[in-house]
């Protein structure tokens, strides 16, 4: 198995929303490993921080601010890591928000067009804007940042999942079409991780159970971003499609895979009874 580095020699690789959580756990793993590494967010302040700390972790980076909602920013950025670096060999859409509620309910529109805009048509953007460039370097890897979400389709959480399972989706479809252009993909599917995402009013105050229950599993889990970064990375260099860094996301995935009817009603009975993820609170 090579190692990234090993892979990419000239070590540079551009993500999505390194303010926080994940994003930030995974510019700190490249910078170990001495890589450049556009650091970007929307907060310039945030992304001098991160920037600091890749700087004092080993790693070089570029500070970028990259609303992943505007085309024109990824775009931007292509020419900006092109002038700087030559080219890019990795590129991490990580940027991504949560909701939840209830189709009828909480989910406004106004709410599905903010999930699909910063989850979904951001790796649309990225990958689209990105590939070319990869191709340029003659091969290149692609992680997507979905979630256990889009494989599991919990309840109350309908625009997280859609955005999700479309990630992991044209993730699975990229990994074969890029084959040829010796660029590789894998997608990220982890459960609870410790990080900021667990911080929506909007999810605490709804009545959603499942969205509450998800948000309090966040706050109390001990996996922490690190791990996750790092198990990422483990995957990529094993040449996975799919990484899983987490015991129940990799249950759940093989359930709705192999049990998808046995899946759905084991789904149904958790909800309806209040069990497992499904009761805030208690
Ligand atoms: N934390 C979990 O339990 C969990 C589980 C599964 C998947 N994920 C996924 O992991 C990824 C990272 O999330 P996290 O948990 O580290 O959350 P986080 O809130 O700690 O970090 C998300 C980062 O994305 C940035 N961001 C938000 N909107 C943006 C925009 N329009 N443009 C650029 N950057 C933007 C934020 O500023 C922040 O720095 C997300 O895609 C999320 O869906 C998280």
């Amino acid at each position: 198995m090579a190692t990234l580095e090993q892979q990419f020699p000239r070590k540079r690789v551009l993500i999505t929303g390194t303010s926080s959580g994940l994003g930030r756990a995974l510019a700190l793993e490249f910078a170990q490993r001495g890589w450049k590494i556009a650091v970007t967010d929307l907060d310039p302040l945030m992304i001098k921080q991160t920037a600091e700390a890749v700087r004092a972790a080993g790693g070089e980076p570029l500070e970028m601010v990259l609303d992943v909602t505007r085309v024109e920013h990824f775009e931007a950025a292509a020419k900006r890591v092109t002038e700087a670096w030559g080219g890019l060999d990795v590129l991490v859409n990580n940027a991504g928000v949560s909701d939840a509620g209830r189709m009828e309910g909480e989910l406004t529109l106004e709410n599905w067009r903010l999930l699909m805009d910063v989850n979904l048509w951001s790796v649309i953007y990225g990958c689209r804007t990105f590939i070319p460039v990869l191709k340029k370097a003659g091969r290149g890897h692609i992680l997507n940042v979905a979630s256990g979400a889009g494989l599991g389709c919990l309840p109350e959480m309908a625009s997280y999942n859609a955005t999700k399972a479309a990630v992991v989706a044209i993730s699975a479809t990229l990994k074969t079409e890029l084959i040829v252009d010796h660029i590789d993909v894998t997608v990220s599917c982890p459960t609870a991780f410790r990080s900021n995402i667990a911080n929506n009013e909007r999810v605490d105050k709804c009545k959603s159970v499942a969205g509450r229950g998800i948000m309090e599993a966040i706050k109390k889990t001990t996996v922490s971003a690190e791990s996750v970064a790092q198990y990422n990375i483990r995957s990529m260099e094993s040449g996975k499609l799919y990484s899983l860094p987490q015991a129940d996301a990799r249950a759940m995935w093989r359930a709705a895979r192999w049990m998808p009817e046995k899946y759905s009603k084991l789904l149904t009975y958790l909800y309806n009874k209040r069990l497992w993820l499904f009761a805030p609170g208690k």
